[in-house]
């Protein structure tokens, strides 16, 4: 082993390419577990990075694995149906996991423990359980492990994060968030044989807005403390038939301090409402921000002018992706690590707890120490 002294403050992830015999100048030697619509995307991004190499690539399914493979074949990879095989190779280095979220903690266990480091995709489980269990491993193992709230590495909205945490509306004090989709997912489409089954995908709040709730925590600086609210399938009623997810629902959390969030999902808004479907509403002391899309701040009271907090700026669609690489070549900090992807699943199981119990749910009763 040759750990010298620039290895020592280039943090773990690089003393651990040495520690393993590694050129540290050396491609990352990559897996992709699940080749479906996101895995493709997330292979699109690798195959872009100077520093990685797909290696090995993983689906139950032999269409998404062969189209996987021409995709990649610039670097080769061997493929195959049993995941267990992509991380006992010695030479990956970094597995990528984009299965359907009831799988996400087993895998991501599996491969920290194997020394992998790990790209997971939201929401990292499903269940507090399957949360407290990865986040126990990810410590212990101190491997690189990003979970996929890529948002974090959108620079303009980090501008504009940054901006309200540094108080320019003040003190945040309450959020008023949707994330409503224009359509139902495709019955028939590609993740229909999981999407539809709360115990696979968790539900519309757990799988998808996990993204918003992730910004609601970061723009108030905390995670919340309890939350109420009701869900409900009011207008697809077993349809697909089985169906166990909520088509919309209606949660209230409460943070330190008293703020409060107000959030709500559907999945029947008209594409041409105004105001769009997605939006987040950061109100302070001093005034509030249309966040998502405007990024325009407004003061209270008559007189003040509207000012643009963060305008758009050059950026990678994979610069999430070139982050976890920086940070396994180079020990460079995470835009998001273990903490927030636990933290971001937590708040959605928190909310969809709260719908299906039907009574105030605290945080504390998800048991998880983060
Ligand atoms: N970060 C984002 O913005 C974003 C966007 C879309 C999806 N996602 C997430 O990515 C994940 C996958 O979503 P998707 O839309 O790609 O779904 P998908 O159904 O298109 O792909 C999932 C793939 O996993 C494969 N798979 C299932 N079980 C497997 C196993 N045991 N071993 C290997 N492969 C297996 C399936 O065959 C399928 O090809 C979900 O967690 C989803 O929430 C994230």
């Amino acid at each position: 082993m040759n750990l010298n002294r620039r290895h020592f403050f280039l943090g773990t992830a690089v003393a651990a390419r040495v520690a393993s015999g590694q050129d540290v100048s050396s491609r990352v030697g990559t897996g992709v577990i699940g080749t479906g619509g996101r895995g493709s995307h997330l292979l699109r991004g690798v195959l872009e990075q100077p520093n990685a190499k797909v290696v090995a690539l993983c689906d139950i399914k032999p269409d998404r694995l062969d189209k996987a493979a021409s995709t990649a074949a610039k670097d080769n990879p061997t493929t195959y149906t049993d995941w267990r095989r992509v991380i006992e190779r010695k030479d990956v280095e970094a597995v990528y996991i984009a299965t359907p979220p009831h799988l996400h903690s087993e895998m991501a266990i599996a491969a920290l423990k194997a020394g992998k480091h790990v790209y997971c995709e939201k929401p990292i489980g499903v269940t507090a359980a399957q949360v407290r269990e990865l986040v126990a491993v990810a410590r212990a193992t101190n491997r690189v492990f990003v979970p996929g709230q890529q948002m974090r590495s959108y620079k303009q909205l980090g501008e504009a994060v940054r901006k309200i945490r540094e108080g320019v509306i003040g003190e945040v004090i309450m959020v008023k968030a949707q994330r409503h989709a224009t359509a139902d997912l495709a019955h028939d489409g590609s993740s229909g044989d999981w999407y539809f089954d709360v115990t696979k995908g968790g539900g519309y709040l757990i799988e998808q807005s996990v993204h918003n709730l992730d910004l609601c925590n970061w723009v108030i600086g905390a995670h919340p403390v309890r939350a109420c609210g009701f869900g409900g399938i009011l207008m697809y009623k077993n349809d697909p038939p089985g169906r166990t997810i909520f088509d919309c629902g209606s949660i209230t959390y409460e943070y330190p301090g008293g703020v409060k969030m107000s959030f709500t999902q559907n999945v029947f808004h008209p594409r041409g409402m105004p105001n769009g479907n997605q939006y987040v509403y950061v109100y302070g002391t001093k005034g509030a921000v249309d966040l998502i899309s405007a990024m325009t701040m407004y003061p209270l009271g008559s007189g003040g002018t509207p000012t643009v907090l963060a305008t758009k700026q050059e950026e990678s669609q994979h610069a999430h992706i070139a982050a976890f690489y920086e940070s396994v070549t180079k020990g460079a900090k995470l835009p998001a690590d273990i903490t927030i992807g636990a933290t971001a699943a937590l708040t959605s199981i928190l909310g969809h707890e709260a719908m299906v119990r039907e009574r105030v749910v605290t945080w504390k009763e998800l048991g998880v120490e983060l």
